[in-house]
């Protein structure tokens, strides 16, 4: 039975963002989809929330919204060479990492305290400290909204890149993600080629004896130190996009601004500007504009320091993007995703 109501989405976004929506559903069981296809047409469209941690929420939303909050993680297959690990949309991602290296079953360990849920984390690709979902993805089960059938798609049909897949080209509430497996090799080899990461006391000290808890642990305290826990500080991780530039943009930056950071392509053509860097050079590292500001400690990452709306996040979001490409020629990308249109006195 699908029980729909008013909902209040302030505690349903780690933005924290005052939000009403009109029309709220929670799904416990997908044994609740072919009802959930049936009443849709009576909305103007679908949202599909898990974590509520890259979205940015309109003060209404008149959609229907629905709620994942399936549970569960289990061994789906074990391979010669590999288990394959199933987890169900609704499990935060961060508690399913953890089951894993309890369990044995290694590889996701960089990801560790990403926030939001396993069901969100094919649809921005998620990745940190060199590692991203799509390297050890085996497929994913989805419910086609619109047209009421489950679909089993494997890596190809997600078209991942760098924070990208097919889902967020995709026809706006048409896909909702109901399971997603993971095949985690048995030989494990740790991935330390991020700077923070082999540089953290715990991961030298270990040196070549390091084991998958230990990377685990080192990328938690990482995290920890830099990033704000939303719980503590309302946020949605890195506003934008790390942008990438071609080989011949990045030496003419490079002879203009000393210091600038970037990381070539495995292409050997491009290479990913921190845009960190850059927003903290144009000075906002820990400034505010009204009710938001960027973070103290790391310039990518947006705070709501209180009372904010959609609307103050996307003038601050302006104003950044202006300054960067003024200063630098460099256009920044939104990260986190719009949900819900802007109300009449907001346009
Ligand atoms: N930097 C600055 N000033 C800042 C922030 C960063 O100069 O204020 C420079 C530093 O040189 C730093 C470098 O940028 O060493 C990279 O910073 P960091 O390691 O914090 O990573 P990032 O590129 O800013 C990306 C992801 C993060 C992920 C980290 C670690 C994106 C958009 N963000 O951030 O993902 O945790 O790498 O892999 O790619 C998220 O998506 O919400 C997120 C936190």
């Amino acid at each position: 039975m699908l029980h729909v109501s008013e909902q209040d989405l302030t505690y349903y976004n780690t933005l924290g963002l005052k939000s009403q929506a009109r029309a709220f559903l929670r799904l416990h069981s997908v044994d609740g989809l072919p009802a959930l296809s049936e009443m849709v047409s009576r909305y103007p469209g679908v949202v599909v929330l898990g974590g509520g941690s890259n979205v940015v929420l309109a003060p209404q939303i008149e959609d229907l919204v629905v709620h994942v909050e399936t549970r569960g993680v289990a061994l789906l297959d074990e391979e010669n060479d590999a288990s394959v690990v199933e987890v169900q949309a609704g499990e935060p991602w961060h508690h399913f990492v953890s089951v894993c290296v309890d369990r044995g079953w290694n590889g996701l360990e960089n990801l560790a305290l990403i926030p939001g849920t396993a069901g969100a984390a094919p649809i921005q690709n998620i990745g940190a400290y060199g590692v991203e979902q799509g390297d050890y993805f085996h497929s994913l089960v989805a419910w086609d909204i619109r047209r009421g059938v489950q679909v089993e798609m494997g890596p190809s049909d997600c078209l991942f890149a760098y924070r990208d897949s097919f889902f967020k080209h995709a026809e706006r509430g048409r896909w909702l993600i109901t399971a997603v497996r993971y095949r985690l090799p048995r030989e494990w080899q740790p991935r330390l080629g991020y700077p923070d990461l082999v540089r953290h006391p715990g991961i030298a000290m270990a040196g070549a004896a390091v084991t998958p808890r230990q990377v685990f642990d080192a990328v938690c305290d990482i995290r920890r130190a830099k990033l704000p826990d939303p719980a503590e500080l309302a946020n949605v991780g890195s506003f934008f996009k790390n942008p990438v530039v071609d080989a011949s943009t990045f030496r003419a930056l490079r002879d203009m601004h000393h210091g600038i950071v970037a990381y070539p392509l495995d292409d050997g053509a491009h290479y990913k500007l921190a845009a960190g860097w850059l927003i903290e050079r144009a000075g906002w590292k820990g400034r505010r504009l009204g009710p938001v500001g960027m973070h103290e400690r790391q310039s990518l990452v947006m705070v709501n320091h209180g009372g904010a709306s959609a609307r103050d996040i996307q003038i601050l979001a302006d104003v950044i993007r202006a300054e960067v490409a003024t200063r630098f020629g460099v256009h920044l990308e939104q990260e986190p995703v719009e949900v819900g249109a802007a109300t009449p006195e907001q346009a």
